[in-house]
């Protein structure tokens, strides 16, 4: 039986993969390398020794996709990552990401449907908007979504959902992130921002080492205890051990027909200058920063209830923020731009 990760060679994407390997499974990637570089297949290699089947092929490609499922007909589980996820872009080309990221599930979920393949997706905490409550639990109405973005996010929830209705045997696991941080401790794979980057910890690494001349942190005034926002940073490492146990978990109850939503989140809030500390500290390197003005649309304070994946699967955030942003660094520190 082969696990199918598509978008294996992007920021998470890599990082599950190589767990996969490392735990025995035959991998097969597909990645349309938009968002990424092939010599990550490197990385993940010189990690695990093993270097899983590799297809560049786009998702939304129905024929392409055809011709993978006929060559490997033993695909037994998906986990589906090939997405679009810039927020701001989604605002600009809201139709870049209705199509790409609704129209690459739908195709792909024919296939698993047909089959009764698990499958994993890859949401996302930004369908709580600005939550009335925290910690965030999965219980918690979802809000309007703030961007295109999002929405892709929560309409793909809905479709899946509803494949799950539809088919008894069909069983999914939606996954909504936190804050992905941090890279490999082997510090050969980790995360590959196009451009300027968009998310704090990658414009903070990029910062330290130079690229940028400073980090902004937007808003100093929030209502918060340092008035900057507050977030559930985790590391990546965590973030692709809770898809391993998933998977784990969806296999073990195949043709159950459910489909469970679970947070994944260490449960801790962490503020932007919190975290701009902690950075010092683990790394012993200075961040030069300035307070600049709120970001539009951001998010006061999110952080998530992560007790239900605890229950239910067994799985639990292991890092610290230190070390999820000792390895940050690291990652940065030896990249080649
Ligand atoms: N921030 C700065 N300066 C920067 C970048 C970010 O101060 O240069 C602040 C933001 O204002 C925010 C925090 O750092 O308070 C985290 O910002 P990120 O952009 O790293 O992350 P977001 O929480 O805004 O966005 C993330 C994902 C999105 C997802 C969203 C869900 O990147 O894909 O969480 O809430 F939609």
């Amino acid at each position: 039986m082969k696990i199918l990760v598509t978008g294996g060679l992007g920021y998470i994407g890599s990082h599950v993969t190589t767990l996969l390997l490392q735990n025995g499974m035959e991998v097969v990637v597909v990645d349309n390398l938009e968002n990424t570089r092939i010599d990550v297949l490197d990385g993940i290699e010189s990690i695990t020794g093993k270097r899983p089947n590799f297809k560049q092929i786009d998702v939304c490609d129905s024929n392409q996709l055809k011709a993978l499922f006929d060559e490997f007909s033993d695909i037994g589980g998906i986990i589906h990552f090939a997405a679009h996820k810039s927020v701001s872009e989604s605002v600009n080309e809201p139709l870049k990401y209705y199509d790409n990221n609704l129209g690459g599930l739908q195709q792909l979920l024919k296939h698993a449907l047909a089959k009764a393949v698990p499958f994993i997706f890859s949401s996302s905490c930004t369908v709580y908007g600005q939550s009335d409550t925290l910690p965030i639990s999965e219980n918690e109405p979802l809000k309007q979504a703030t961007s295109p973005y999002g929405s892709t996010k929560k309409i793909g929830e809905q479709i899946i959902e509803d494949c799950c209705r539809a088919n008894p045997d069909f069983n999914a696991i939606l996954l909504r992130y936190f804050n992905p941080v941090g890279a490999h401790p082997s510090a050969k794979i980790g995360e590959l921002p196009k451009g300027i980057p968009q998310n704090l910890v990658p414009y903070l690494t990029q910062t330290v080492k130079g690229i940028r001349p400073v980090l902004k942190v937007f808003g100093s005034s929030y209502n918060t205890p340092d008035g900057t926002c507050i977030r559930d940073y985790i590391h990546v490492m965590d973030l692709a051990d809770a898809h391993i146990a998933s998977l784990d978990y969806l296999l073990k109850n195949k043709n159950t027909s459910s489909c469970e939503v679970y947070n994944v989140g260490t449960g801790r809030g962490v503020s932007v200058l919190e975290l701009i500390q902690t950075f010092e500290e683990a790394t012993g390197e200075k961040v030069p920063y300035e307070f600049a003005d709120p970001r539009p649309g951001d998010t006061v304070s999110a952080y998530a209830d992560a007790s239900k994946i605890e229950k239910i699967i067994g799985w639990k955030a292991k890092y610290s923020l230190e070390e999820s942003l000792s390895s940050s660094w690291n990652w940065e520190k030896n990249l080649n731009s």
